[in-house]
């Protein structure tokens, strides 16, 4: 269920001055393409989040998506998931919202949805879920509320239900660290970014982009209650989890 108009990211391309990253009406309009662009094997996390989300989503229960930008996440999984799933849309950014809306309706999606605008820095308000999934948004929470977040989300999730959590982590060595940096960087590179848009947006990510070490996430998925914790995919520096509660 491709939805079309997709618009190139240059945002980085030429020089600017230095300002933090947001997801604004700019990033908004050039989002599926960056995300493509940036994320290995994105296509690839995209499928396995559905694949697992069609195991754990029950009749009669919510699907959320938090941080669901344009909502390519729930394109790809409405038709591996069951009838009777409610699936919600959340993001504390209106354009990305705007362009979530637009694109749903532009679409057959077949089950009921809603879109939601909210930060997650305020809360977040999950009931009867059997299956959140946060693909890359939790490292844009501030780190001191970021465990208030799993919490809250893990008490709205039913028995057996998961977190699906995507995340860009840290390496605990610092040789391995820089070493996974540069592959990333040079796999942004292979995908047509030139080194000043790579240097620009690191810049801008800087203090926006708070990632944790593969461990923190662990600890703290375990600390919220979630009974079985595993790594579903790895590269380099980005790491998939699922948590049952
Ligand atoms: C990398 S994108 C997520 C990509 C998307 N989940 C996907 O699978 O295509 C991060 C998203 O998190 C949202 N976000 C960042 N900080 C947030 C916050 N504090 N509350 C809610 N949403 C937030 C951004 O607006 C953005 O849409």
């Amino acid at each position: 269920m491709e939805i079309a108009r997709i618009v190139r990211d240059e945002l980085f391309r030429e020089k600017r001055q230095a300002k933090d990253f947001d997801f604004g009406e700019d990033t908004a309009k050039v989002f599926d393409d960056m995300l493509e662009r940036s994320i290995p094997f994105y296509s690839e996390i995209q499928r396995m989040i559905g694949e697992m989300a069609a195991d754990f989503a029950v009749p009669g229960t919510n699907l959320y998506d938090i941080g669901c930008s344009t909502c390519t996440t729930f394109f790809q999984i409405d038709p591996l998931v069951a009838e009777g799933v409610k699936f919600i849309g959340t993001d504390y950014s209106e354009s990305m919202i705007a362009r979530a809306n637009e694109k749903m309706a532009e679409s057959s999606i077949t089950h009921p949805y809603e879109l939601v605008c909210s930060d997650l820095n305020d809360g977040v308000s999950i009931e009867n879920a059997s299956v959140v999934i946060m693909n890359l948004v939790l490292q844009f929470v501030r780190p001191l509320r970021r465990t208030r977040v799993v919490e809250e989300i893990a008490s709205g999730i039913n028995k057996d239900g998961c977190l699906i959590l995507v995340e860009k982590v840290l390496s605990p060595d610092s040789l391995i660290n820089r070493l996974f940096i540069k592959y990333y960087y040079e796999l942004k590179k292979r995908n047509g970014y030139s080194e000043m848009e790579i240097a620009q947006k690191r810049e801008a990510l800087e203090n926006v982009l708070i990632p944790y070490h593969y461990f923190e996430n662990l600890d703290m998925l375990v600390e919220c209650g979630f009974r079985h914790c595993e790594m579903f995919f790895r590269w380099y520096n980005f790491c998939g989890m699922i948590a049952v509660k």
